[in-house]
């Protein structure tokens, strides 16, 4: 089986590339590298890496010749990139996924596995969020996330491709770029608190998110391109756990051995207060559960910035 990944070389599509690799596919990753690495990928050695932009056609086309099934996680992941050029991260986050879906479909792949976001809930209160509730999206990023879903849905209604929408949300584990404004809460805290340096909490603290390890994620994909049944769905994939920042502080201290206090800062415009998934669509669906607890996910991240 050959699998296309793009954005391979970044966070999760490398992740990915190294679990594919390991369970026999012969992988092949388009990624321009804009935030992706190549030294992401050092632990598969064997994959073809093809330098191209999603939002090219041909570039698509060529990475897709003889490729079974697709998993899609090239985008701008940056909220705030999006919403200073909403223009520019269109042509990767939705035109960038109908590149991927035609030419999935002229090559006759038989799946595509799509990044998708919790973000396409936006800051309605209503939690734990389902995957039939009311959306909101809220910035370019978001939109152009839910009309990735529907094109995938659409082609799946239209020309049979199965496709599956993933909805993540807050995915952590090593490879995570700390030194990116943008990057997971974690990663920040992490770097900061291993330089002896207090981290900034926006707010009080109390927010929460649903924290998914980076490895049951992997697992998700492969689940969503190996399971029969579950052309055109849409999936959350989180733990159904709600951890507050301040827990998360107080985890990565002791796990660190500091005791330093975090600096609270007035909070960000537009932070969403709570966010957690009921995951138990893909639980009945595609027998899929988050398998790695929030503190020994922590461990293992703490433990591959200290051997660093
Ligand atoms: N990290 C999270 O918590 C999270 C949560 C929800 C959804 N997602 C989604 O998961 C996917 C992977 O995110 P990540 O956290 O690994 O981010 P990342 O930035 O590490 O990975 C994105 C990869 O895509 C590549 N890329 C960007 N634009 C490209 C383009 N035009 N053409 C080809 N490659 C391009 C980048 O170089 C990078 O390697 C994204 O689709 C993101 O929106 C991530």
């Amino acid at each position: 089986m050959r699998a296309l990944v793009t954005g391979g070389a970044g966070f999760i599509g490398s992740h990915l590339v190294d679990q594919l690799t390991h369970d026999g596919f012969n992988v092949v990753v388009l990624d321009d590298f804009s935030t992706g690495k190549l030294s992401n990928l050092a632990h598969s050695p064997k994959t073809r890496i093809i330098e191209g932009d999603v939002a090219d056609f041909n570039a698509v086309a060529n990475a897709m010749q003889g490729v079974d099934v697709v998993f899609h996680q090239a985008a701008v992941a940056s909220v705030p990139k999006t919403i200073e050029d909403p223009l520019g991260s269109h042509q990767v986050n939705y035109v960038g996924t109908l590149n991927v879906l035609e030419a999935a479909r002229r090559a006759g792949a038989q799946r595509v596995v799509a990044a998708s976001t919790a973000a396409v809930y936006g800051d309605l209160p209503e939690l734990p969020k389902r995957e039939d509730m009311t959306l909101k999206p809220l910035s370019p990023y978001a939109v152009d996330k839910l009309a990735s879903e529907l094109a995938c849905q659409m082609y799946f209604n239209l020309h049979g491709l199965h496709t599956v929408c993933l909805r993540y949300f807050n995915v952590f584990g090593p490879r995570q770029d700390p030194s990116s404004p943008y990057s997971g809460v974690i990663s920040i805290f992490l770097s900061r608190l291993s330089q002896g340096a207090a981290p900034t909490i926006f707010g009080d603290g109390q927010q929460t998110r649903d924290f998914v390890f980076v490895k049951d994620v992997v697992r998700a994909n492969i689940k969503a391109a190996t399971t029969d049944g579950v052309g055109g769905q849409v999936f959350n994939i989180g733990t159904n756990k709600r951890t507050s920042l301040l827990d998360l502080y107080q985890i990565l201290s002791h796990q660190l051995a500091v005791n330093l206090q975090p600096t609270l800062a007035a909070p960000r415009m537009g932070d969403i207060k709570d966010s957690v998934a009921d995951a138990s669509k893909a639980a009945k669906l595609l027998d899929w559960r988050a398998q790695v607890s929030f503190d020994d996910g922590v461990r293992q991240l703490v433990a591959e910035v200290v051997k660093r």
